[in-house]
């Protein structure tokens, strides 16, 4: 179980205590899942002080799921932002991963939400590796997924929504039972589009590929993060479709996110990528996250809030 933070924000509140989390059982989006959420992480780095990597992005991105929903959160993009800070000092966490939600509270039963009131809460835990330091080091086995992606007319796919995450959920699960570590999910016209919960690249000689966002992926801020990195390194980066057939014929692929950061991709439904190694691309573009993120690297400061 995850060992949380004690101290939980709530719309410009600090709480504590058993109570701080506690959510109605008729909460609407419990039961509907209309609901946004971030994840967001906060390194110690290299100089000793602490950072959250992009935070007013995210936080953007968590206002936008809402309007996509229909959602008004009580608190403000401001509001929010000091919040995650103060979770984080107040736990005296220098090191973790923060996930803000909006959800919709109890009020009306029945799928027209009149008056459920939208309640923000900003909860910390210290989270390492999301697929494990293996995977960050040697990289990682994946599986095309019976589960498509969300076609862009049946979801809010820019939206980070509570309910669409069932999909990548079983995606996920199914690629664990079948032996593999993670699933990539094709859209409905059978490209690639993104992991479970990372988005998708691929490298052919100097040039970067990854699904562009009208494609139904999530617009993911470490993608976003890798493209800037990609460019100011001199590769070639390229927004387009990719097919299965590439997948399988990349020189490399790895997959990105808050969660899993910079992870390489060693096999994809058993044939090796990269020899069954990590391509050099991967490996430099995983450095460069890692040194702008936590270690010395300060050219990106408008990316870094100190706490
Ligand atoms: C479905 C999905 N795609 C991609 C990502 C990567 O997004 P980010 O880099 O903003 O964490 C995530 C994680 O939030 C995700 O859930």
């Amino acid at each position: 179980m995850v060992s949380r933070g004690n101290k939980i924000w709530v719309d410009g509140n600090l709480l504590e205590g058993p109570d701080a989390d506690r959510v109605s059982l008729l909460a609407h989006t419990l039961h509907y899942g209309v609901g946004a959420f971030e994840g967001i992480r906060a390194y110690r780095r290299q100089s000793g002080s602490s950072s959250i990597f992009r935070l007013r992005d995210h936080i953007v991105r968590l206002f936008n799921s809402c309007r996509l929903a229909m959602m008004e959160p009580r608190s403000s993009i401001d509001d929010v932002c000091d919040g995650c800070v103060a979770v984080l000092r107040d736990n005296e966490l220098t090191e973790a991963y923060l996930r803000p939600i909006s959800y919709l509270s109890d009020g009306s039963m029945g799928l027209l939400p009149r008056d459920n009131p939208v309640v923000t809460s900003i909860v910390a835990w210290p989270w390492g590796a999301y697929l494990g330091d293996d995977a960050l080091n040697r990289g990682i086995r994946c599986k095309i997924s019976a589960f498509a992606r969300h076609h862009v007319n049946t979801a809010l796919t820019a939206g980070k929504l509570c309910g669409q995450y069932v999909g990548s959920v079983m995606a996920k699960r199914e690629a664990q039972l079948d032996g593999y570590d993670e699933a990539i999910l094709l859209d409905t016209m059978g490209c690639a589009t993104e992991g479970s919960g990372e988005n998708l690249f691929i490298v052919d000689g100097r040039t970067l590929i990854t699904p562009p966002l009208s494609s139904g992926i999530l617009p993911g801020i470490t993608r976003d993060t890798v493209l800037v990195l990609a460019r100011e390194a001199g590769y070639e980066v390229l927004e387009q479709r990719i097919t299965r057939d590439q997948l399988y014929l990349a020189d490399e692929v790895f997959l990105t996110g808050t969660a899993a950061e910079v992870t390489p991709v060693r096999e994809i439904d058993h044939r090796p990528i990269s020899g069954g190694t990590v391509g050099d691309v991967t490996r430099r573009l995983q450095e460069r996250y890692f040194e702008v993120v936590k270690g010395h690297d300060t050219t990106h400061p408008e990316w870094l809030t100190e706490y």
